[in-house]
């Protein structure tokens, strides 16, 4: 069976690849799951500088699995906020590399990361109100402080998508490169900028620009969980969810 995450160890560099180009590496249970252990793993680990995160030169993720979301609906205790929590707690750098679709949670872990690397025709997409859901992973809170509420709504109520190069523009990713080999590049050429860093100062840094925000995202990344998993048995998302899988 393929392995739908691949994990590479160069130096003090973490790679995490997702791997399920049948499903445009969509994510499932087992996949947040794991991607939960080895954020941990790299958070205590003191040979790991820096993680990096990415898909294939394509496409980074469509997101959460929609059979999942039939299947199994998210409740708290759900690997999906074992990884959002995992995040969220991480000391060490977390680099993104990011390349065609982004979509839902694929474009809001990218608010928690540190560094952000996109190709400009990066597609990010946050369809959770289209899907009869709602915001998540702190989407909420993050969005509207950063953008305003008239443009936070333009993509969380309307679920507008936007390219890598808007990405930039708006502060949620640090640069765009030209296609999926190149932000790849990029992302690593400066994850394994961290070994030569010193690593207590790079973690008290962290932790002095994430600090004030932590238990206030927290809070919300419980209160949206909550509101979600409702959302998921609803008859809209219910709806929306089966339309999507039904649509050939
Ligand atoms: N969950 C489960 N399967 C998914 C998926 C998801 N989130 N996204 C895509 N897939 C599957 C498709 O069902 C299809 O499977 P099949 O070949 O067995 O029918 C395969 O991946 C390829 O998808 P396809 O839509 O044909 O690729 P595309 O290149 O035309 O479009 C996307 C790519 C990502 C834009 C599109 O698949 C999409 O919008 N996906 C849903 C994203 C989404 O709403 N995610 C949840 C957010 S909360």
């Amino acid at each position: 069976m393929t392995e739908t995450l691949l994990f590479d160890r160069e130096r003090g560099l973490l790679t995490v690849r997702l791997n399920r180009p049948d499903k445009k590496n969509a994510l499932t249970r087992a996949m947040y799951s794991q991607l939960a252990h080895a954020l941990t793993m790299a958070d205590t680990d003191p040979q790991i500088r820096a993680v990096l995160l990415t898909g294939s030169s394509d496409c980074f993720t469509a997101g959460n699995d929609i059979v999942d979301f039939l299947e199994q609906p998210n409740d708290l205790d759900n690997p999906v906020f074992q990884f959002m929590l995992s995040l969220l707690d991480c000391r060490k750098p977390v680099i993104a590399a990011v390349a065609g679709p982004a979509v839902g949670i694929g474009t809001t872990l990218l608010l928690h990361c540190d560094l952000v690397y996109v190709s400009r025709d990066a597609r990010l997409r946050m369809p959770f109100v289209n899907l009869g859901l709602c915001p998540e992973f702190g989407s909420s809170l993050i969005l509207p402080r950063l953008l305003g509420q008239a443009k936070a709504a333009q993509l969380l109520l309307l679920g507008e998508g936007f390219s890598g190069e808007q990405a930039v523009a708006w502060g949620i990713a640090t640069e765009a490169l030209d296609n999926g080999e190149a932000v790849l590049a990029k992302a690593r050429e400066v994850a394994l900028r961290f070994e030569s860093l010193p690593p207590e100062a790079v973690r008290i840094s962290k932790q002095l620009m994430k600090a004030p925000d932590r238990e206030a995202l927290r809070k919300v990344i419980e209160e949206e969980g909550k509101l979600f998993t409702q959302r998921l048995r609803s008859p809209e998302a219910v709806a929306a969810l089966s339309g999507f899988i039904n649509r050939r």
